[in-house]
This record gives structure tokens, C-alpha cells and sequence, in this order.
């Protein structure tokens, strides 16, 4: 992930007048604000494109709900993925990634995040689960993750699976359009600090749709008015880390992927790609 990034001027197309998008762009560029480069903002059909991706990511997520259970490895969950996504004609956009080897990631417990499907790994009683899924189809992306309770886990866990979905739901509640980046980070951030939880910094959502990670970087840790503006057309994702001890965390250096909080405190995350509309944001992955 990366972070301060020169911002890039927003181009008025030739010989046309000016939309109301141009104009509000235009203003808050001026006003030295980062604003979206054009290929930020989707065609109507990119966006079709991506919506079949989330469609079928989605089913993917229905599936691994559906059979997840006390006893089976991350590697069985990362088989499901592979087989149900390359069966029904897309593509696991982890497989290869970078050097990722697997289809998806399976972040347990004090994992914040990229975890690597494994043998070995067997879920436990009273385990949580982040299962991140991200589909390419017909070149589209569509990313999307949930956590999953095997069986019964302790209040304390609980509550931190619960709290992180509501990050998720307030930072995407507080997305309108025209507002920036930051606004969403702050309205979690206050929401996770209310609850006795940190807000993971180091990594962050992003564009995505015609790439895996694309601009802008959708940090979940911030104040309003920071970051990016975000206008209509434009598709990211939201999926806030949260923590139930300290917001640091480290990749482990024998795989060079997966991300541990600092303190091996538990960590929980949801996921969702969503397309900026003139009314806000719709979710695209459900
Ligand atoms: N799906 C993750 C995200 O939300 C990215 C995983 S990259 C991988 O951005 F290589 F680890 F798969
Ligand atoms: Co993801
Ligand atoms: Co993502």
C-alpha cells in the first residue's frame, strides 16, 4: 500500500463544456484537494463488468459460509474457492498475485490479514476467521471478505467480529459523494475507538475493478477531509482491520505475507466493493 502520492491534475475533456462533475472537481483541485484521475471514474460498462465479478464473488463467500466448519484446514477453504470460481468461468485474483500462492486468504485469529491457506491450519472451536475472495471475470474485479465464528467463541471475540462489521457499514454510511476519503476513515476510527478497539494503519481498501489495487488508497485510520475526493463512477473497496489491542502489527518474515498485530491480539475484518453513485455508496459484492 502505498501513501503520498503527488496528486494528478484533473483533465477537462477538449471542445466540451463543462459537466457538474468538472466543475466540482475542478473547484476542489483548486483548492489543492487530491481529486481522481479520469480513468478512476467507470464506464457504465466497466461498472456491468464488475457487478457479474461481485456477483459471482459473492456466490463464492455464500459457498465457503456454507461449508465452513470446526475440523477443516484453510487449505479445504482455499480448494472450494478455486474449484467453485475457475468452474463457473472466473479466475482467484490472489493466485499468483505478487507470488501469493493461493486462491484466497485466511486470516485466523491474531492474523490481521493475507494469511495463507494451509494444511496444516485446522479450525478450532472458538476460532474467528477472515476469508478474503477476490474474482476476475472477463478481466473485471470484485473483492470482497467476512469473518466467520467456528462455533462458540468467547464474548470478547464476538464483539470484536461484531464491532468490525459495523466499521464497516458506518465508514460505507458516511461515503456520500463529493466527500473525501477521510470522512469515511474518521467516522471509523471514532466508531472502533468508542468500543476500546485500534484501527490498522498500515494497510488500507483501495480502487479496484479494472485492476486488483487501484487508486485511491482507502485508508479506514484518518480525520475528514483527508485523502482523496470521491465522486460518482468511482468503485473501491472498504474493509477496515480492527483491533482489539494495539493498531500495530508485522508481516511474518518466513512467508513474507501474512500480517500479525503486534500483540497477537485478535484482529477481525469485512470486506465489501462498492460503486460511488450520486446517492451514495451501492454495495457490489452482496
Ligand atoms: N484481497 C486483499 C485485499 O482486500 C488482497 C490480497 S492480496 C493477496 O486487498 F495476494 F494476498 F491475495
Ligand atoms: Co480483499
Ligand atoms: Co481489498
Amino acid at each position: 500500500m502505498r501513501f503520498h502520492k503527488n496528486p494528478k491534475n484533473w483533465f477537462v475533456k477538449s471542445g466540451q463544456p463543462l459537466t457538474e462533475m468538472d466543475k466540482k472537481i475542478l473547484y476542489w483541485q483548486s483548492k489543492g484537494c487530491l481529486v481522481p484521475e479520469r480513468k478512476l471514474i467507470k464506464t457504465p460498462e466497466q461498472i456491468e463488468g464488475i457487478r457479474k465479478a461481485g456477483k459471482l464473488n459473492t456466490a463464492v463467500l455464500d459457498l465457503v459460509a456454507e461449508k465452513i466448519r470446526e475440523g477443516m484446514s484453510t487449505l479445504e477453504i482455499d480448494q472450494l474457492v478455486y474449484d467453485f470460481t475457475t468452474k463457473n468461468g472466473g479466475i482467484p485474483a490472489p493466485l499468483n498475485y505478487e507470488g501469493f500462492p493461493k486462491s484466497c486468504c485466511t486470516s485466523l485469529n491474531e492474523v490481521v490479514c493475507h494469511g495463507i491457506p494451509c494444511e496444516e491450519e485446522v479450525l478450532e472451536e472458538g476460532d474467528i476467521i477472515n476469508v478474503d475472495c477476490t474474482t476476475i471475470l472477463d478481466g473485471y474485479y470484485a473483492d470482497a471478505s467476512r469473518m466467520f465464528i467456528i462455533g462458540e467463541t468467547s464474548p470478547e471475540c464476538e464483539k470484536l467480529v461484531r464491532v468490525a462489521k459495523e466499521c464497516l457499514e458506518i465508514g460505507a454510511e458516511a461515503c456520500k459523494p463529493y466527500t473525501f476519503v477521510g470522512d469515511s476513515a474518521a467516522a471509523i476510527t471514532k466508531h472502533a475507538h468508542k468500543n476500546g478497539y485500534t484501527v490498522v494503519r498500515d494497510l488500507c481498501g483501495h480502487g479496484v475493478g479494472c485492476e486488483f489495487h487501484e487508486d485511491p488508497e482507502m485508508f479506514h485510520h484518518g480525520k475528514k477531509g483527508e485523502g482523496m475526493l470521491l465522486v460518482p463512477g468511482m468503485v473501491f473497496t472498504i474493509e477496515p482491520m480492527i483491533n482489539m489491542g494495539t493498531y500495530e502489527v508485522f508481516v511474518d518474515s518466513e512467508d513474507d505475507w501474512t500480517v500479525v498485530t503486534e500483540d497477537e491480539m485478535p484482529s477481525a475484518q469485512w470486506e465489501h466493493t462498492f460503486l460511488m453513485t450520486e446517492e451514495g455508496l451501492e454495495i457490489l459484492t452482496y
